[in-house]
């Protein structure tokens, strides 16, 4: 008995061996990044170096490579495209931090609090249109519209969750859009664009868009998941920022309908009216616990990350795509 149930236990996911399959590549985009962010005016490669050479995970370039890679590229076009996708997503962060409030990134002060916000707005403009001089020099114009569509969609994301903060009726719906928008679009775009600058059959694409959308649906479940579970030292950010900013994710919508009328003044005092004490976030992660919303947060990630993989079906025999299948579990278990 205890042998079975044993052998059932799954090793932990890790990223080892994309990481070794993609070394170079990495190595590469690497390479491209800190040429692109510089510039002659002084702050800008001061405030970009601060935040990319904190402690990013590099997961979405990571999986450009890897889709252009197993959709079978030879050339090193996906090369661009990757570290435009790293400039995209930290343009994104340096504007989502000042939204947020947010104190900490990637383990260091967020860039805001150094150069106040203003900079920290401009030099994500800059990023931004560094990404797009890449991506023209990446030559591929479907490429190039797959990920200026994506860049769209993320700003509606960002900004239709800042217009239903403190929304204690947001449906699971409208959560799902928005996250769906803010996240999991860069995912699939940086999967599509990998595999079609490959020049891969269209279903090929599409499968690798779906792979990405999963998988960026399943990343920022658990992301939400952690803002209420996790420590700052292992996210590199602060947990609470959600909870102080009234945003209504999937851990607090749960717990809201979960607890009921019991707790409407504690959810409408410190939600609805923007009343919160010291104390305050203890109290929701205790109600978490009660609940299970971080459980049923992290269950509804896992059947994403599943079907992030079904999606690879078609695939078949190639060392990419087993480690790809360890990204969409590493997106479930990672604690930062
Ligand atoms: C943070 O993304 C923003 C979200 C979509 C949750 P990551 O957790 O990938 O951030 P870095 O790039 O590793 O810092
Ligand atoms: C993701 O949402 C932000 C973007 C897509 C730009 P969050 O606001 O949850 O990301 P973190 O937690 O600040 O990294
Ligand atoms: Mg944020
Ligand atoms: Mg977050």
């Amino acid at each position: 008995m205890e042998a079975a149930r044993t052998a059932v236990v799954e090793k932990p996911p890790s990223l080892d061996a994309l990481l070794a399959l993609a070394h170079a590549d990495m190595a590469a985009v690497d390479a491209l990044i800190r040429k692109h962010m510089d510039s002659p005016v002084p702050v800008i490669p001061a405030l970009a170096d601060h935040l990319i050479a904190g402690s990013a995970k590099r997961l979405r370039p990571l999986l450009t490579i890897s889709a252009a890679r197993l959709a079978g590229a030879r050339d090193d076009a996906c090369l661009k495209l990757a570290a435009a996708v790293e400039f995209i997503h930290t343009a994104t962060l340096l504007h989502d931090d000042v939204v947020d409030s947010s104190q900490l990134r990637r383990g260091r002060v967020a860039a805001h609090l150094i150069w106040g916000a203003p900079s920290s707005v401009l030099v994500g403009d800059f990023l931004f249109a560094r990404a797009f001089e890449l991506m023209v020099g990446a030559g591929s114009m479907p490429a190039l519209e797959i990920l200026a569509r994506a860049s769209r969609v993320i700003a509606e994301g960002e900004v239709l969750q800042l217009t239903r903060a403190h929304d204690m009726d947001l449906t699971q719906e409208v959560y799902l859009e928005i996250i769906r928008a803010k996240t999991a679009e860069l995912f699939a775009a940086a999967a599509e664009s990998g595999a079609v600058s490959a020049g891969a059959a269209p279903e090929r694409c599409r499968a690798l868009r779906q792979f990405g959308q999963d998988l960026g649906i399943a990343f920022q479940l658990v992301d939400d998941a952690l803002d209420y579970s996790g420590a700052s030292g292992e996210l590199g950010k602060n947990p609470g920022d959600d909870f102080r900013e009234g945003k209504a994710t999937l851990p607090l919508l749960l717990s809201m309908a979960r607890t009921g009328a019991k707790e409407r003044e504690f959810w409408t005092r410190t939600i609805d009216r923007r009343e919160q004490a010291e104390g305050d976030f203890e109290r929701v992660r205790e109600l978490m616990r009660q609940t299970g919303a971080l459980e049923a947060t992290l269950d509804l990630a896992a059947s994403y990350a599943q079907s992030a993989k079904a999606a690879l079906a078609d695939f078949g025999a190639n060392p990419w795509r087993p480690a790809l299948e360890d990204l969409a579990d590493f997106a479930v278990m990672r604690r930062a």
